[in-house]
């Protein structure tokens, strides 16, 4: 099988050639408990079945050590500093939360580790913090909520009232819509953010919603608080008054199913969804279905192209710290998402985004693709970047 899935993305002949034949020793600093617990497990997963297809033929080993963030960047804090300073590791991969991220930014920078980012979207860490040590393998939050106002805009909606959770992703994610939004003519008739990981009753937002005038709402929640949302707008009835869009975090694979019928019909945009139709998505959606019986999330996929990047960079013989991130700017490949590559003047991933609709499929809720919105690398967003000497 796993031959199988090596020939039929090219890498055969290439993984045959040993790179450097040492050890890296890899921290996997990732919320196993709280609100994005099911989040960072996803990304593990993925992880693994990235180191297990891509290193298998590299020769070099991958001691893995992992640390729980709790979704509480003070302990994520602490975790990162026992991954630098007592466990030595060569590289970090993981951070799930913006504001986790925001956290432990200054410590990868000034400890110069490398930090591979395989979720947190924080505009930031690619922007105006940026640091030749930080490589975002998966998104900005302006990145994936930008394209949808101009896109919503386009469909002819005018009046929009937006919710998401009180931290820096969900105001990052809603300032993004805004902007194309408003630019392209529409106009947000009201907005909220909800207290982060403590809001289990969303019926005051919904009321103020549904009183606004807006012709749709647009909102940004995932994990536990996107199941939960999900199925009370349904409950509330706002679904047929008003059709609800989003970051499509809002609708992952990994927990649509728990939302059910409530999610039917929400459109939502992304940078992957496991219905693209492409060879190198193929070949990984049957590989993470036959290891876990169900197919991969945006989450899966980032851990997924985390390894493949590390993989990549130690294929040019890199094996410390400074040679690790240097490698790591550069890294480019065709992955399950489209074509992934880095931008050098911010290190955050360029990708195609994609709008999809959430169906009912044969076996259970499924991702329609409506469009596919063009790779667009982000505004330097006052990121000045400075060479890492090896
Ligand atoms: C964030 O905090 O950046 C984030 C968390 C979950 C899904 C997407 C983004």
């Amino acid at each position: 099988m796993k031959r199988a899935i090596l020939a039929a993305l090219g890498l055969a002949t290439s993984l045959a050639v040993p790179a450097a034949a040492e050890g890296i020793k890899v921290g996997l600093l990732l919320p196993f408990s709280g609100v994005y617990a099911s989040l960072g497990n996803e990304i593990e997963t993925g992880f693994n079945l990235g180191l297990e297809q891509f290193g298998a033929e590299t020769g070099v080993t991958f001691e893995v050590v992992r640390e729980d963030t709790e979704v509480k960047p003070p302990v994520a804090l602490g975790k990162a500093k026992k991954l630098i300073l007592q466990d030595q590791v060569d590289v970090m991969v993981g951070i799930v939360s913006s504001g986790v991220l925001g956290a432990v930014r200054d410590m990868v920078h000034g400890a110069s580790v490398p930090l591979i980012v395989a979720n947190a979207g924080n505009d930031e860490a690619t922007g105006a913090s940026c640091s030749p040590f930080i490589t975002r393998m998966s998104f900005s939050n302006g990145q994936i909520n930008r394209p949808m106002g101009t896109w919503m805009a386009e469909k002819g909606i005018k009046k929009v009232f937006t919710l998401a959770p009180d931290y820096a992703a969900g105001r990052q994610m809603i300032d993004a819509f805004t902007e194309t939004f408003t630019a392209a003519g529409g106009e947000i008739v009201g907005q909220e953010f909800t207290p982060f990981q403590k809001t289990q009753d969303f019926g005051p937002y919904l009321a103020q919603a549904k009183a606004s005038g807006a012709d749709a709402v647009y909102v940004f929640y995932a994990g536990g608080e996107a199941i939960s949302f999900v199925k009370q707008y349904d409950s509330f009835g706002l679904k047929a008054e008003l059709p609800l869009y989003g970051s499509g975090f809002l609708t992952s694979p990994l927990y649509v199913n728990a939302q059910g019928e409530a999610a039917e019909g929400v459109i939502t945009a992304l940078h992957y969804a496991p219905t693209i139709d492409s060879e190198a998505n193929g070949v990984f959606v049957a590989a993470f279905t036959e290891e876990t019986g169900r197919a991969p999330s945006e989450f899966a996929v980032q851990g997924y192209d985390a390894a493949r990047a590390l993989i990549e960079a130690t294929k040019t013989g890199a094996n410390d710290r400074a040679s690790l991130a240097n490698a790591l700017r550069q890294v480019s490949f065709d992955g399950p998402r489209g074509k992934l590559a880095i931008d050098p003047a911010t290190n955050n991933i360029i990708q195609p985004v994609y709008v999809y609709e959430t169906v009912a499929g044969e076996g259970g809720l499924t991702q329609k693709i409506l469009a596919q919105l063009p790779a667009e690398a982000d505004p330097v967003n006052g990121c000045e970047m400075a060479p890492v000497s090896n």
